[in-house]
């Protein structure tokens, strides 16, 4: 049982997450898959403010009807995992979720709120727990959760939570969009695993590009082994990468199963010109820059 009383209300940003490259490498004896990602956290965040609740319960409140406020969230999951770690069970709170980023969308939204809950219980009572520790127990939660915990630039390999620190992105703007249709994460692994893609990204030429601070480089290489899955939705990502390279975007790429699209931009105008010409058709758009490591 933990001695320390944590510190209530805790405040926390959970950012989300952009692949500028995913590769799947094999399939697991788990139900698993082993992963090969360049990850990039970015300014797009929510906001969480933990306060205490007598009644004993964890839940989360976000006013959208379609965010779970029990154990469905990765935030209470992330929640309970910590009070269990901790040996305070038993202790009630409530997770208000200022979302923004959307659901549904290959951002991690989940995932970043359960790193945030586990950064900022482990904050508020004291740090007990390591770096690794946290990792380790936001493993249990979901496969993002570890890159969410540490954030940055970071290759992703395993499951997404074996993590190496890259260099930083060269300075540059993103445009997000995402078309009105979510698409899951369990169903595009299983439609990768029944076709026959064969493309993959050339992560060593990203690795390299992205230590020689090579923005056109890195734009060149960014790609996704999900954008060619047979299915008609593709069709839509592609268009949206379009309008983005039609914009003036370096590169675009759909992030982890979509269905958000986002593309690069050199300069913060050509970026603002890029979102209010994408606006007028997709109802969620926005600017972000890169973010560097949380932990
Ligand atoms: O770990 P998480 O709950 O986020 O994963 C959601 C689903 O995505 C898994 O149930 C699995 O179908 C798929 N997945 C996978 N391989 C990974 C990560 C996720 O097959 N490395």
């Amino acid at each position: 049982m933990s001695d320390q009383a944590p510190a209530f209300p805790i405040t926390e940003k959970a950012y989300a997450k952009l692949n500028i490259s995913l590769d799947v490498t094999a399939r697991r004896a788990d139900g698993y898959h082993d992963m090969l990602m360049i990850m990039q956290t970015v300014s797009l965040c929510d906001e969480l403010t933990i306060t205490p609740e007598s009644d004993g319960n964890v839940f989360a409140a976000s006013g959208l009807p379609y965010v779970p406020g029990d154990k469905r969230n990765l935030a209470v999951r992330a929640a309970l995992k910590y009070l269990e770690l901790v040996g305070d069970e038993g202790r009630g709170m409530k997770i208000a979720l200022r979302k923004r980023i959307p659901v549904g969308a290959g951002m991690a939204g989940g995932s970043a709120d359960a790193a945030a809950v586990l950064r900022a219980l482990n904050r508020a009572y004291g740090e007990p727990l390591t770096a690794e520790e946290l990792c380790a127990a936001g493993q249990t939660v979901g496969s993002d959760v570890a890159f969410c915990l540490r954030g940055g630039t970071a290759l992703a390999s395993g499951r997404g939570e074996i993590l190496t620190p890259l260099a930083a992105l060269p300075d540059c703007r993103f445009v997000i969009c995402k078309p009105d249709f979510s698409i899951s994460t369990p169903e595009l692994f299983k439609k990768l695993d029944e076709s026959r893609t064969s493309c993959h990204p050339d992560t060593d030429g990203l690795l390299a590009a992205l230590g020689r601070g090579d923005l056109d480089g890195i734009c060149r290489r960014m790609y996704n082994v999900f954008e060619d899955v047979p299915d008609r939705r593709m069709r839509t990502i592609r268009a949206a990468k379009g309008a983005l390279l039609d914009c003036g975007a370096l590169g675009a790429l759909m992030t982890g199963t979509g269905s958000a699209v986002f593309g690069v931009f050199r300069d913060a105008e050509r970026a603002e010109r890029a979102r209010a010409e994408l606006a007028k058709e997709y109802r969620f758009c926005c600017t972000a820059v890169a973010v560097g490591a949380q932990l």
